[in-house]
């Protein structure tokens, strides 16, 4: 388990030490399905968010602009939160930045709403897709939101050079469990910046009990 989380942070460290924001094939100027999604929920500007698996995303920057005021990025490579939080200047002091594993992570918080695009898609393993949702039942409150993006079933079967777990909404409302209600389900095709397209799904959830 350790070795796991071990090789996992060596791989994205050197990912966001070898590569500018731009090469990395999830890059996207606007986090445009994850916003909307966020805005469905209702949730207001003092909603807390955590972004899990943010990496260099521009997701927090957006938020900050919509005038939410309590955001978190979580991300196992201290690397990518370093790039992330030099993009925000004075601002970064304003986002909370958490260096971890989710699989191993113990939030010290509860959350409002729980987004993770493309990070969950890298547990191929059933042991930590159960961390995961342990995680998230610690993580989020009842009634809070859970989004969660990642390559859908005819979407590709590897991301940065690592087997995936291709997913719909009923294996990620699965592996949450009946604590979690599901709310809605879209596709959506994202452009990586070499051109290709790759299918994505992003579901949403909320926390019943
Ligand atoms: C494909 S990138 C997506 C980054 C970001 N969500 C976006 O949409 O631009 C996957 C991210 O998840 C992070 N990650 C992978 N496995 C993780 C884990 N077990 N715990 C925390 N972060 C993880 C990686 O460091 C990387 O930043």
């Amino acid at each position: 388990m350790a070795d796991l989380i071990e090789q996992r942070q060596a791989h994205w460290q050197n990912v966001y030490r070898t590569k500018d924001e731009h090469e990395v094939s999830w890059f996207q100027e606007s986090p445009a399905v994850s916003l909307e999604l966020i805005h469905t929920t209702g949730a207001g500007r003092d909603a807390s968010i955590i972004d899990i698996g943010g990496g260099t995303s521009r997701l927090a920057d957006a938020l900050l602009v919509e005038g939410y005021r309590s955001v978190a990025v979580l991300d196992v490579s201290a690397q990518a939160l370093a790039v992330a939080r030099g993009r925000f200047g004075a601002r970064a002091a304003e986002v909370d930045w958490i260096v971890a594993d989710v699989t191993a992570w113990r939030p010290a918080q509860t959350y409002d709403l729980w987004h993770d695009r493309a990070a969950f898609h890298f547990l191929t393993d059933a042991g930590d897709r159960k961390a995961y949702a342990r995680c998230v039942r610690q993580a989020v409150r009842p009634g809070g939101h859970v989004i969660i993006g990642t390559f859908a079933l005819d979407g590709p079967e590897r991301c940065s050079g690592l087997p995936v777990m291709r997913h719909d909404a009923a294996s990620i409302g699965a592996v949450l469990g009946a604590s979690f209600e599901f709310a809605e389900t879209r596709g959506h095709d994202h452009r990586t910046p070499s051109g290709s397209v790759q299918r994505f799904q992003f579901s949403r959830f909320r926390r019943i009990g």
